[in-house]
């Protein structure tokens, strides 16, 4: 467990960052980067030879027949680089075609990826906070036999909503299909257990919940899709089997690696295993989570999501209606008080985003509520209620 001296120090002027990720990170993860290394060094070697096992270890008992490849670049390179490498393009044998599943900007984002890639895609849609199910998963894919692969998205962070992944990947794998997973900000926290949740490959970064900073992420694939993806990416830097095939033959990374990036993520791992692995860095979210969530209820804030869409990763609070409340102000005030806060990514309602990862805990967060309280007060805000047309739509969400 962190403890109080690894937390960022307001004081110092390093607010808490509640942001889903770059995010705050501990003191260690800091220190690690304080050193330089030869990208072609053993030493560096061995040191990309720990991170891909780290990373490999994270899945638990199903790893066997997995492997990992990092690659640099932020989230959306990864997913690009997954798209490209795993679904095979227009003039390949057997062409593929991605069920993209959206709720929010990263499924769209998803979605856009495969046009500019030029991979066919059908598109469900379900808005900015209606969970994709099972059963209209099972539909899509029964009407379209072109359709090889569905894209999911694990935690679709602009909402905060953790998606059915159980049921996607039930559905997809009793169609005889593939799945892709945009776990980017749950993986880490949340379970991705191959044994559980069938999938082909699937992307995270080293800034969300492993705690790293920013400058690489990491595919996790079946060996055997790696191995036959092979001539599939349009990309030179963004092929997964490249990078994978040049990775297992020299140990080495093609193009220059975030070399510090990587020493801190290697610091972040030991902390996630010193932790209690998955479980328990998904515990100490989920605390995070509670004492966020019931803090600005009691102050009268509601969230978006019902309790039990509710991800410990993220949380959107609706916009009060309250003419006194100001977005920007209570940006600021928060910001004064040692909290950077994030701005909402809704279409139909005015929102607003806290964070429940990186090296805070609940204490921390409880603390960010208290601000908040006085943030409202500054402001002259009686009631922190939303608009009734935001309730309206919250109770749009299917059981
Ligand atoms: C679910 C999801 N997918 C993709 C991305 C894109 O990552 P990046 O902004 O690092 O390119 C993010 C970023 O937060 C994300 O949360």
């Amino acid at each position: 467990m962190p403890t109080d001296t690894a937390f960022a120090d307001p004081e110092m002027g390093e607010p808490f960052l509640l942001t889903p990720g770059p995010l705050t990170t501990a003191a260690e993860v800091k220190h690690a980067m304080l050193r330089d290394w030869g990208s072609w060094d053993g030493d560096f070697r061995a040191m990309t030879a720990r991170l891909r096992a780290g990373i490999l270890a994270l899945l638990g008992p199903g790893a066997e027949g997995f492997d990992c490849v990092p690659m640099q670049g932020s989230g959306s390179y990864l997913v690009e680089a997954m798209i490209g490498s795993f679904v095979p393009p227009a003039g390949a044998a057997r062409p593929g075609k991605v069920l993209v599943l959206a709720n929010g900007a990263y499924g769209l984002r998803a979605a856009e990826t495969c046009r500019v890639l030029g991979r066919p895609f059908t598109l469900i849609d379900k808005g900015d906070y209606l969970p994709p199910r099972g059963p209209e998963v099972a539909a899509a894919l029964a009407a379209d036999p072109a359709i090889s692969h569905v894209l999911a998205i694990h935690c679709e962070t602009s909402s905060g909503i953790l998606n059915p992944l159980p049921e996607i990947a039930a559905a997809t794998a009793a169609a005889g299909r593939q799945l892709l997973i945009d776990s980017m900000s749950a993986f880490g926290a949340v379970p991705l257990g191959p044994e559980a949740i069938a999938f082909q490959a699937m992307v995270s970064s080293a800034n969300k919940c492993i705690e790293g900073v920013p400058g690489f992420g990491f595919v996790v694939a079946r060996s055997d899709a790696l191995a036959q993806a092979a001539g599939n990416s349009h990309s030179l830097a963004l092929d997964v089997h490249a990078q994978w095939a040049a990775m297992n033959r020299t140990g080495q990374w093609r193009f220059t690696p975030p070399t510090h990036a990587v020493a801190a993520f290697l610091r972040a791992l030991e902390l996630h295993a010193a932790e209690g692995g998955v479980a328990g860095r998904g515990a100490r979210y989920g605390r995070n989570r509670d004492t966020l969530v019931s803090g600005m209820r009691a102050l009268g804030f509601e969230t978006l999501l019902e309790d039990r869409w509710l991800s410990p990763i993220i949380v959107t609070f609706f916009t009060p209606a309250d003419p006194a409340f100001d977005f920007a102000r209570f940006y600021d005030l928060m910001k004064a008080a040692g909290f950077i806060i994030y701005p909402g990514k809704l279409t139909i309602v005015d929102s607003f985003r806290m964070g429940c990862i990186g090296a805070l805990d609940h204490a921390i967060m409880a603390r960010a509520v208290a601000a908040a309280g006085e943030a409202l007060r500054t402001m002259g805000v009686r009631s922190a209620a939303p608009p009734a047309a935001a309730l309206a739509a919250r109770s749009a969400i299917a059981p």
